[in-house]
């Protein structure tokens, strides 16, 4: 399969990690608001730097299981945001997605925008039957998010994972190719 990114968006261009994005990544990666809802983070600089060295070294192997890309405003040319999607069962053709973005760009529609262009390549360009992602009960905006794109809440998991020292309640999100076909109609 050829590659399916970079991705043009409206106000976006979904685009493979530059070593140059560092300093546009450490600024929502070391935001502890940011991560609150995740394993990781707040990142040090030097996990940052870690992290975007997997993430250019993984981008010298096509094709992958998982594909990471940096999420570039186009009228400020910065890195406002990443978005991920791996095949998370590839015999029912089934990939799962994570996103995080820069707190000072929150609630403007971004994280739907991204998200969208990226679910029509994970049924158009690689033919995916289902997409799931998962979040905190507590992370409204993400939920939101999947709720806005038709995703249907499939499930609450309680106390699933145990996170920055506590066990979490998280909320699963699926969508079908089909459901997805009507919903661009
Ligand atoms: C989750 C996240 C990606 C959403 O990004 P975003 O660009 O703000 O998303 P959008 O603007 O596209 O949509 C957010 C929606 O949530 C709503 N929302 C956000 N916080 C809310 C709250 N506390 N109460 C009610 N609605 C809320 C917004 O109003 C918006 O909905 P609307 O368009 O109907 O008004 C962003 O908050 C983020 O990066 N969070 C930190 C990382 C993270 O939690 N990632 C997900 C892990 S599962």
């Amino acid at each position: 399969m050829e590659r399916w990114f970079p991705i043009r968006t409206a106000r976006l261009l979904l685009r493979e990690f530059r070593a140059s994005d560092e300093f546009d990544v450490h600024e929502y990666a070391s935001d502890p608001i940011v991560s609150q809802f995740d394993e990781w983070g707040p990142n040090t600089p030097e996990k940052t730097s870690e992290r975007l060295a997997r993430h250019l070294r993984e981008q010298e192997r096509w094709p992958r299981q998982e594909v990471d890309l940096a999420v570039e405003l186009l009228s400020e040319q910065k890195i406002i945001g990443s978005t991920s999607v791996w095949m998370s069962d590839e015999k029912n053709r089934t990939a799962g997605f994570g996103y995080t973005f820069n707190q000072r760009y929150w609630n403007q529609g971004f994280a739907t925008e991204a998200t969208r262009a990226l679910l029509n390549s994970c049924f158009q360009s690689f033919e995916m039957h289902r997409v799931w992602a998962s979040c905190d009960v507590r992370n409204i905006g993400s939920w939101r998010v999947m709720e806005k794109l038709g995703m249907r809440r499939e499930g609450m998991f309680l106390r699933d994972k145990f996170q920055k020292g506590v066990w979490r309640d998280s909320y699963l999100y699926a969508i079908l190719a089909d459901e997805w076909q009507s919903a661009c109609r």
